[in-house]
């Protein structure tokens, strides 16, 4: 039976949010995926290894993962139902991936049952993340690998922050009743996105949390927000009420997207930081 002790964490992966993940997991997908060509090197994952994915969400990269370590296994854990649902639903089949529900940083893990432990952005959303590394650390075999990505802060000018700010701008402008789309509608999903921005204090918590050799790579790369600037702001706009959105800060909000559309979608450059380190002992 696993323990849940980041509550409002749970609360939120698993309202709205989280359902939004779901429904919309190839988007978000696209967003991040282009970060993984980076994660993947870090990790080095090899044909028979014993991988956990945390924070997997709908379990694109627990796939990629299972692909890599053929001979091996992969388990995904997540705090959130219906991101899990929609993993275990894609991932019919597939016989070397298993899911679990529960929370990372309490999760009764077997103890030095993986080779490396992953995360594309699902490691940020704890209250003690030392508790959440050793735990996670005590899941690896003496020696193994941890290998991920959490954003870096974004500069006032960097591409993706400047234009989703200017489109939040233009929504509030537009009717102050209509919050701007977060990633979350709960305050402190934003700040736990940023709660490992800085490498000195990540540096810190995985030396405590018992992990040597740690390096923090900076990492650019496009996310995609869609198929073409209209499409990006349907996406933008669903995550509040879309309804109340008038159809001239739709069409404002198009024209700030439609110099970045591209044949590959709507591009915004984002960066990330890359995170590796090994257990000690
Ligand atoms: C930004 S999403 C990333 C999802 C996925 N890794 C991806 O790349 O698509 C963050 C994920 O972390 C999960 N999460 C948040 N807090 C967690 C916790 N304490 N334990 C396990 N998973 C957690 C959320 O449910 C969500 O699936």
């Amino acid at each position: 039976m696993s323990t849940i002790v980041n509550t409002g964490q749970a609360d939120a992966w698993n309202g709205p949010v989280g359902q939004h993940w779901a429904d919309h997991h190839e988007r978000y997908d696209g967003m991040l995926a282009s970060f993984d060509e980076a994660l993947f090197a870090a990790a080095g994952i090899g044909e028979r290894d014993r991988v956990l994915d945390v924070g997997c969400g709908s379990g694109s990269t627990t796939r990629r993962a299972a692909r890599l370590a053929a001979r091996g296994h992969v388990v995904g854990v997540d705090i959130s139902e219906p991101m899990l649902a929609r993993a275990r639903s894609v991932s019919a089949g597939i016989k070397n991936v298993s899911y679990e529900w529960g929370d990372a940083q309490v999760h009764p893990f077997p103890a030095g049952r993986h080779d490396v432990a992953i995360s594309r952005g699902g490691v940020m959303f704890f209250a003690d993340h030392t508790a959440a590394f050793a735990n996670i650390g005590r899941s690896l075999r003496p020696g193994g690998r941890l290998a991920f990505v959490c954003p870096r802060p974004a500069a006032p000018d960097g591409e993706e922050g400047r234009v989703l700010g200017l489109l939040a701008s233009l929504l509030t402008a537009s009717s102050p009743r209509v919050p701007a789309p977060q990633p979350s509608t709960k305050a402190d999903l934003a700040t736990a996105m940023a709660s490992l921005a800085d490498p000195d204090r990540t540096r810190k918590v995985l030396e405590q949390a018992a992990f040597g050799s740690v390096a923090v790579t900076p990492v650019d790369a496009p996310t995609c927000w869609g198929r073409d600037a209209g499409d990006a702001v349907d996406f933008y706009v669903s995550r509040g009420p879309r309804a109340e959105v008038p159809e001239e800060t739709l069409d404002a909000m198009r024209a700030a997207l439609r110099p970045y559309e591209t044949d590959r979608g709507v591009l915004l450059s984002a960066g990330v930081w890359v995170v590796t380190a090994r257990r000690d002992g």
